[in-house]
């Protein structure tokens, strides 16, 4: 110790016997000792313990395909999702911008399209990323009067970085200015070629107000999941995702969850990172009450002892104690960080890399 004290003094690093080297100096060092440092693989209980086993291929069956509807701000995102589940969410909300994301299921020709609805403004980036990754098939909603704009280079972005299907559906054709072939030619740049221009992304013009060109845009959909094959087991225990979680007044934490597997069932225990509890009372997206949930299906669920972080894994587990063992590595995991990061503010690197 008292060498290297001295070797890393001569060096201008002022170090005492408590301070933590990071791997790479402490690699240099042992180097010139003669000695090839081996950095130690840590064994991440979390992630073990969220591991996820293939299901059996004969235990899958199809399931209804995700889809998430991206695209730039008043593009129509939240209108298109109106029109096709002819309600009207666009009217309720603040200033009509989405604030979270919700979950809906339609039906089309007798099959089931779970949605997701994902904000539009910058600042939710991170939450549309997560949104990203549940889904299976993104809708990218470009207005035809405005083209490509920021935040369709960045939600095209998202999707390929996730690996996810396409669909353009170009909005708003009703508008006089609205012109379709400029979106093709400038969605041509990223790599999305309508069949019309020799490529193969699908590209489905619409209008949210007029519904012209929905019913298309939802066979496109389920062609789309036809050719994906999706399937998933149902019979075993839940996991998924949290999509939207929130403190009720009246009903304490509530949260929206994806299933992605396995069927979740009123009475599960669930651990969702540091939270758990067991599913008192589960709702549809319509509010109706469920004993049941299976792949691709949206709930909320009462009966967690916190608030859950959307985008989360939660878990469906054979008892309270095992939902315990999850929740209480999330909360050891939660606190070596916080000790991690206070031990990371005095490190040799930090010190003289400033
Ligand atoms: P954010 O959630 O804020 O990102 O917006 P959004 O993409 O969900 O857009 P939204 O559905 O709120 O629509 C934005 C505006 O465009 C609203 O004023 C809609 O009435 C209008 N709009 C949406 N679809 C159409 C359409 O097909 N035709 C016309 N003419 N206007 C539309
Ligand atoms: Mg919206």
């Amino acid at each position: 110790v008292n060498a290297m004290i001295k070797k890393l003094f001569l060096e201008g690093k002022i170090v005492t016997v408590n301070t933590e080297l990071s791997f790479e100096s402490a690699a240099e060092i042992a180097l010139e000792y003669n000695y090839i440092a081996d950095e130690e693989e840590k064994v991440d209980i979390i992630e073990e313990l969220l591991k996820d086993e293939e299901d059996p291929e004969d235990s899958l069956s199809p399931r209804p395909p995700v889809v998430c509807v991206m695209g730039h701000v008043d593009h129509g995102k939240t209108s298109l999702l109106d029109a096709i589940r002819k309600t009207q969410v666009t009217a309720d909300e603040a200033g009509g911008i989405t604030q979270h994301i919700g979950a809906y299921v339609v039906k089309a020709n007798d099959q089931r399209i779970t949605f997701l609805d994902t904000p539009g403004h910058e600042a939710f980036t991170a939450m549309r990323m997560r949104g990203a990754q549940s889904t299976d098939i993104a809708i990218l909603v470009v207005a035809a009067d405005d083209g490509v704009m920021p935040q369709t280079v960045e939600a095209i972005n998202h999707a390929k970085a996730a690996g996810i299907e396409i669909i353009v559906a170009v909005n708003k054709i009703d508008k006089e200015s609205a012109n379709v072939e400029r979106v093709k030619q400038e969605l041509t740049e990223y790599g999305l070629i309508a069949e019309d221009w020799g490529g193969s992304t699908i590209f489905c013009p619409v209008s949210a107000h007029t519904r012209e060109g929905l019913d298309n845009l939802l066979d496109m959909i389920l062609l789309t999941a036809d050719m994906l094959e999706l399937k998933a087991n149902k019979n075993r225990l839940a996991r998924g995702l949290v999509i939207e979680a929130r403190l009720d007044k009246g009903r304490g934490p509530v949260a929206t969850l994806l299933v992605q597997k396995g069927t979740l069932k009123v009475g599960d225990h669930i651990a969702i990172g540091e939270v758990s509890g067991r599913v008192r009372a589960m709702l549809d997206h319509k509010q109706r009450r469920l004993k049941e949930a299976t792949p691709s299906t949206p709930v909320e669920i009462i009966g967690l002892n916190g608030v859950p972080n959307s985008g989360d894994i939660f878990l469906a587990t054979k008892s309270e104690k095992e939902a315990r063992e999850i929740t209480d590595a999330f909360k050891t995991r939660g606190k070596e960080n916080l000790i991690l990061d206070t031990k990371r503010g005095m490190s040799l690197d930090d010190l003289f890399n400033k």
